[in-house]
């Protein structure tokens, strides 16, 4: 059965040092821009994340700062782990986007400690980023954004577990959302692991809370993605 305190954003802590991008996370993805453009894949998609992102965050909130620092964060690491096998021939750019834009939908949720004060649940947040970035018409990145939470979730478990979402199988496919699900996973939107990385076993305690079979699912891409035990 779901319950309340599963799958929630943070580890609770109010938010109270998102004042500013820092400076080294700015001068990163300006220069992954400058790398981007150097391969030629600028312009492979016409999304613009960030001019995305401030449709829905105006850029002047703290929320908009902190979604786009967490983007940022998963970004980085799921690019890193994705650089690990190049025959694997993957989409950089998607990724990079994709990673931006995951957690569009949560400001339709309630989650206070964030700054989000919508009615669903924040476990709804893949969902209904999705419903978004579908309607704005990429609907590559809106998987992203569905099948990203937790370890992703299965339409039997949400049928069972009676979770407030479509009763539809929400779990990565591509090697892309995988990675992007991963990633997620090493940052919360909390103060504590905004920009610094879980430890293996912090992750763990986290998914173990919503289930033992969660901790294997993440010990597999573990695994799969940085080729370790
Ligand atoms: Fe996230």
């Amino acid at each position: 059965m779901w319950k309340k305190n599963q799958y929630l954003p943070v580890g609770g802590r109010r938010l109270t040092n998102t004042g500013a991008l820092s400076p080294f996370l700015l001068w990163e993805h300006s220069s992954f821009y400058a790398t981007m453009e150097d391969k030629e894949e600028k312009g492979a998609s016409d999304v613009n994340p960030y001019r995305l992102l401030q449709k829905y965050y105006p850029p002047c909130t703290p929320l908009y700062r902190l979604l786009l620092t967490h983007g940022l964060m998963v970004a980085r690491k799921a690019l890193q782990v994705a650089d690990r096998w190049p025959l694997l021939a993957l989409d950089r750019r998607f990724i990079y986007e994709a990673a931006i834009l995951h957690d569009i939908g949560i400001f339709l949720t309630n989650a206070p400690s964030l700054g989000c004060y919508g009615t669903k649940p924040y476990i709804c947040h893949g969902y209904l980023g999705r419903e978004i970035l579908e309607r704005e018409g990429y609907p590559r990145h809106a998987l992203v954004a569905e099948r990203h939470v937790g370890v992703g979730i299965t339409r039997e478990e949400i049928i069972q577990r009676q979770l407030p979402l479509p009763p539809r199988d929400m779990v990565p496919q591509s090697w892309e959302e995988k990675i992007i699900a991963y990633a997620d996973k090493f940052f919360s939107k909390g103060e504590e692991h905004l920009t610094r990385e879980k430890t293996l076993a912090e992750i763990e305690a986290d998914l173990g809370r919503i289930g033992p079979e969660k901790v294997a699912i993440f010990r597999n891409w573990h695994r799969e993605l940085q080729g370790q035990q």
